[in-house]
């Protein structure tokens, strides 16, 4: 096993948004699931926050048919913000400008066929290039203090190699996720010694579930280029990930904010409670408002 104590910089994040969304139609029919708001800002922009806290300065979506609304997303609105500085709405203006990367920022690639995360990393190859890379899972929606990739990052920063965000998930719901193995402790977190994609019930290694925040090194490219499909007929990411620990170090670390998978409705559901009532302009009213609601709403 290589050990990577050459610890270069992480400066290309990766975003697979080619997902479908058949759990949120209708509302997905003409609306891409990443888009979809939770409070005041679509799912997607939550997590290229998360990205550029943690010093990405390069934003890559693996985006597939009808999801140019991301591409506008992340592009000025000549005519709005004309209008907007016309009347004076410099909250408006400033809201957008914080939103927006520096042009040049953004790379979109199609996945153009839906054959697994695995894949859609895969299609990323060219743009990151031969460097380390963080990947985001745009589902999911992690709520703390810090981000969660800029706690990942301080993890990276000591150890190297690759690294991958975990969460304590029940027991019963290993079968949903990529579950890992977890070895001795390093700085900030611990070594993964064996990984499983979507475990069947009773075989998981570990109730440690991989929430969606991973730092990659570029060889897993060359690993996916030949990863044969795996669980539910996908070309899996974390079958590769396994064959990659066998060459580099792999980290776990243990993200202990609120992560909120905005890929079910429960978790869009969740996501918008938590971020509403800890959202500084409506957190009073609505406190009281879902107590009443509780009390007087039918079951
Ligand atoms: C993917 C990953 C899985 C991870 C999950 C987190 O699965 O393959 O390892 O635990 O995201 O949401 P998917 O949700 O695409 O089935």
């Amino acid at each position: 096993m290589t050990s990577n104590k050459e610890i270069r910089p992480v400066r290309k994040a990766v975003f697979p948004v080619a997902g479908l969304g058949t759990r949120f139609l209708p509302a997905t029919k003409a609306v891409p699931k990443e888009m979809l708001t939770v409070v005041d800002r679509p799912v997607i922009q939550y997590v290229v926050d998360e990205a550029r806290e943690a010093g990405i300065e390069h934003l890559v979506f693996v985006t597939g048919r009808n999801k140019g609304a991301i591409e506008d997303h992340f592009d000025i609105q000549f005519e709005l913000e004309h209008t907007l500085k016309e009347r004076g709405k410099t909250e408006g203006m400033e809201i957008l400008a914080k939103a927006l990367p520096e042009a040049g920022q953004t790379s979109f690639t199609r996945q153009q066929a839906p054959l697994g995360l695995g894949h859609a990393v895969w299609c990323a190859r060219e743009i990151v290039g031969n460097e380390p890379f963080a990947l985001l899972l745009p589902d999911m929606i992690m709520q703390d203090k810090v981000g969660c990739l800029s706690q990942m990052m301080a993890v990276y920063n000591k150890n190297g190699g690759n690294v991958v965000s975990t969460e304590e998930v029940d027991w019963e719901q290993t079968h949903k996720y990529g579950i890992v193995e977890k070895g001795e402790g390093v700085e900030g977190g611990f070594r993964i010694t064996g990984m499983v994609e979507k475990p069947d019930s009773g075989t998981a290694p570990s109730n440690l579930f991989i929430n969606g925040r991973y730092i990659l090194q570029p060889e897993i490219f060359g690993l996916l280029a030949k990863q044969e499909p795996g669980a539910g007929g996908e070309i899996q990411l974390t079958d590769a990930m396994l064959t990659l620990a066998k060459e580099q170090d792999m980290y776990g670390f243990t993200f202990r904010g609120r992560t909120f998978d905005c890929g079910s409705k429960e978790g869009f559901v969740k996501a918008n409670i938590a971020y509403a009532v800890t959202h500084p302009d409506l957190s009073d009213g609505l406190r009281a408002e879902l107590k009443t609601l509780l009390e007087t709403v039918g079951t």
